[in-house]
């Protein structure tokens, strides 16, 4: 057991846990935010992106060792109220179908976006490749980036 501090989308937390604990189980059960899913477990699908530090990142293998004293943004950090330019326009494009990858989607965008704010279609296509959609919804995806990248400006 250790006491692992960090913060998670503005505030501070503190937990007491083994610190090999994977940061999404932290996420979801010890802070109740719910938004960022478990798919794989093994960092195949992309479902638990979160940012460390700015970085999108996958939370299910993210042991607490690693993020001490870092920042942790999670889908609910992104916005209060849904009004991020990438969430607008998730909207706009009505992109999600059964919405479980979604939070993952959009976090992983939201860091293309930071990297590459007028991205190509290369650009997109590798930067979103380890986030799996079973329902299929990589063309609205893409689409809703570009729109997010044009609001952004
Ligand atoms: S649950 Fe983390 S990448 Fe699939
Ligand atoms: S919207 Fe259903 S898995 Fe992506």
């Amino acid at each position: 057991m250790a006491q692992i501090s960090f913060s998670v989308n503005g505030k501070k937390q503190i937990v007491d846990t083994d610190p090999a604990t994977p940061l999404l189980w932290i996420l979801r059960d010890h802070l109740n935010l719910v938004g960022t899913k478990f798919g794989c477990g093994v960092a195949s699908c992309g479902a638990c992106t979160i940012h460390l530090d700015g970085k999108a990142m996958r939370a299910c293998v993210l042991p607490l060792s690693a993020i001490a004293d870092k920042e942790v943004t999670t889908i609910e950090g992104l916005s209060e109220d849904g009004s991020h330019p990438v969430q607008q326009a998730w909207v706009d494009v009505d992109v999600a179908q059964c919405g479980y990858c979604q939070a993952g989607q959009i976090m992983s965008a939201t860091a293309l976006l930071k990297q590459y704010p007028n991205p190509t279609d290369a650009q997109i296509e590798r930067g979103m490749s380890g986030n799996i959609c079973r329902c299929g919804t990589y063309l609205r995806i893409k689409e809703a980036i570009k729109r997010a990248s044009e609001n952004m400006k």
